[in-house]
């Protein structure tokens, strides 16, 4: 067995992550960077798990970066934020460790590495480990039995539930096996019940990645067999570290240090609750603070609803444990300086993110402040409960959390109609569900469909306005189709086009299609808007006139006026981003920015309001530069032709090889 360049066993955070890549490394891995917390995938809106950026890869639909590859991944999952604090090992932010082959070696190489791995470089005994596989995977229960040599007793089979793998709903899965920390193995090898997380930790999962899943359930076999796996770092540290709990890892706790610090209090002194609390502002600390890094700012919607919600979280813990100022600020510092090795950009990112934490904090205080108020007036009425509508609407209106309102009336002696509560949030449930645009997930679906299987669209509108296109796919009225008639609307997927597809923040081209039609008397296609599925362009519309089967040829025509006033404004936003860098603050890069044919808006990162004689100043800058009036020159190059060149990336963003 080959012997790893550690010659101790690693113990911290740091030692363990150095020594999981440096393994895979030997073996021939490549040792790739975290990617961003924000995903380069319309399904999740975070990086949930390792393997999430290399999902491209494993569709076969992005050349591999390499036959192997390791990487230390940073994650958010929020789906069970009520248990972080109050299990051993729940978290939002985590680091997942991973070795990936990408249609290299499969199941018996993985297995055996992770176990060399567990027990030669962990030093983890094998009296202490048990392997879970999937029911029906006798390989891979014969190959931890016979070629590694684990006690039969201590391979378990697992249902689908627990040993099959996949990053959603759809796309790419496969059965798993994982590996488990026996904390007790005393207890013996009967009725083992990995369950019992008083006596068992997962902490690797390796998925056999093979098949795709589709809408309809249906698995095909991916052209490759991969090998996607995840070895949670905290629970790694805990096991090593010999802690209760992944909290009290140094991954976490120096930051629940910084916590107790603040509030005046004793981590080991206080009750589980006052330690829960301590917990979840170790927890949700690191985590508002790399999604700030990444990009993210508070808001109501997806991300940015998502960062508010464990900003909120934090204060709440904090006022829970006594700490009455402001202080999201010292525990982001504190959180950076925790991190900071790992993930340098962190510091690159220093100012956004104190700013951005202290901002939304005082946003926070002031809605405290505004429906403790309201609250105080419901009680001067002096009423027998607080009714479910009341606090829903605290809760919903003023972002008052019902936690706090329930607290607030047990001062006095009070009770919140909890029951009542549920039912006016069922029912704004439901009016946010029948509000919903289900026909847009249907017609999603068609799309999906008929995208799947299509190239590239190739895109002429750089030098042409107007070129015969060929009609490869057609949806109508939400269903996949062969021919669409008058009146239809339609989504049109053709082999070449000029019309630029929604991207970058520019809006997609308008136009018509034209061209003989199906039955030869002429067909004419208005289309409103361009979107890309991946890099298939698809052209939205209605049929004004004829009918039209795939197969057919059109002349496709973009709207000119439409195009220009939208490559205006587009160009107006990189002078704008000029502009500010000059008269604001040279680090300003642009978070987000919508370009379309009557207006342009330009998001980014600034932790102050830019002044009115700001303002003032780039209007006039830019002005300038309009009546300049330099040629503008469109180039493709490789990017990193277009970088020594001097060109702007944004942060953030994932740009394919020509630019
Ligand atoms: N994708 C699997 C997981 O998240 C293994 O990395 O558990």
């Amino acid at each position: 067995m080959a012997v790893t360049a550690h010659t101790g066993r690693p113990r911290t955070g740091a030692e363990i992550r150095a020594a999981f890549l440096d393994f895979y490394e030997q073996r021939g891995h490549k040792a790739m960077a975290s990617a961003s917390l924000i995903p380069d995938d319309p399904t999740v809106l975070l990086t949930i798990a390792g393997m999430l950026p290399f999902k491209p890869v494993f569709l076969g639909q992005q050349p591999r970066p390499a036959p192997r590859a390791t990487t230390s991944q940073k994650c958010i999952r929020t789906n069970d934020i009520e248990n972080v604090g109050r299990t051993a090992r729940h978290h939002t932010f985590f680091e997942m460790l991973g070795n990936f082959s990408f249609g290299d070696y499969f199941k018996e190489q993985a297995i055996q590495w992770a176990w060399e791995l567990s027990t030669v470089v962990f030093g983890l005994s094998p009296q202490n480990l048990v392997v879970s596989v999937f029911r029906e995977d006798d390989e891979a229960g014969a190959i931890w039995r016979d070629v590694v040599g684990v006690n039969p007793k201590r391979i378990i089979r697992m249902d689908e539930a627990d040993n099959f793998w996949a990053s959603g709903p759809t796309g790419p899965c496969g059965p798993c096996s994982e590996i488990y920390y026996d904390f007790k193995p005393e207890l013996g090898d009967d009725g083992i019940d990995l369950e019992d997380d008083s006596r068992f930790i997962e902490f690797y999962n390796l998925v056999f990645m093979q098949y795709n899943r589709d809408a309809e359930g249906i698995l095909t076999p991916l052209a490759n067999r991969n090998i996607d796996t995840g070895l949670g770092l905290e629970r790694m540290a805990q096991i090593l570290q010999a802690v209760p709990n992944n909290y009290e890892t140094d991954l976490i706790y120096p930051l629940i240090e910084t916590a107790a610090g603040l509030a005046g209090v004793d981590y080991r002194g206080l009750d589980a609750k006052g330690q829960t609390s301590l917990k979840v502002i170790g927890d949700h600390s690191r985590a508002i603070t790399q999604l700030i890094c990444d990009g993210v700012t508070a808001s109501n919607l997806g991300r940015g609803y998502i960062l508010r919600r464990l900003l909120r979280r934090v204060v709440r813990h904090g006022r829970l444990l006594g700490i009455d100022k402001p202080f999201l600020a010292v525990m982001g510092e504190a959180s950076i300086a925790l991190m900071q090795v790992a993930y340098p950009q962190l510091l690159e990112r220093r100012e956004v993110i104190l700013a951005e934490l202290a901002r939304e904090e005082a946003r926070f205080l002031e809605t405290l402040e505004r429906g403790e108020k309201l609250l105080a007036e419901v009680l001067a009425a002096k009423p027998t409960q607080i009714s479910g509508e009341q606090a829903f609407e605290l809760y919903d209106t003023y972002g008052f959390p019902l936690e706090l309102t329930e607290e607030i009336a047990e001062e006095q002696g009070l009770t919140v109609d909890l029951a009542g509560f549920e039912a006016a949030m069922e029912a704004q449930r439901q009016r946010a569900k029948a509000a919903a645009v289900s026909i847009d997930l249907t017609l999603q679906g068609a799309i999906d469909q008929v995208t799947a299987a299509a190239a590239a669209t190739a895109f002429k509108g750089y030098e042409q306005l107007e070129h015969p296109c060929c009609v490869l796919a057609l949806v109508v009225n939400g269903e996949p189709a062969e021919r669409a008639g008058s009146g239809d609307a339609v989504q049109l997927v053709l082999d070449t086009t000029p019309f630029y597809g929604e991207g970058g923040g520019q809006v997609g081209d308008r136009g018509v299609l034209c061209g003989q039609g199906a039955d030869g008397t002429g067909v004419i296609v208005a289309i409103d808007g361009v979107s890309r599925n991946r890099s298939v362009f698809v052209h939205s519309g209605r049929i004004e006139r004829g009918s039209l089967a795939i197969g057919e040829l059109v002349n496709a025509q973009v709207d000119r006026a439409c195009r220009r006033r939208a490559q205006a404004n587009h160009t107006a936003t990189h002078l704008l981003q000029a502009a500010l860098k000059q008269v604001v603050d040279p680090g300003i890069g642009q978070a987000g920015s919508l370009v379309t044919f009557d207006r342009l808006r330009f998001d980014f990162h600034c932790p102050r309001a830019v002044a009115p004689a700001e303002l003032e100043q780039i209007e006039a800058l830019i002005n300038g530069w309009i009546s300049d009036a330099h040629t503008l020159q469109v180039q493709e190059m490789a990017i990193e032709a277009a970088k020594a060149a001097g060109a702007v990336a944004m942060f953030g963003e994932k740009y394919a090889e020509v630019v």
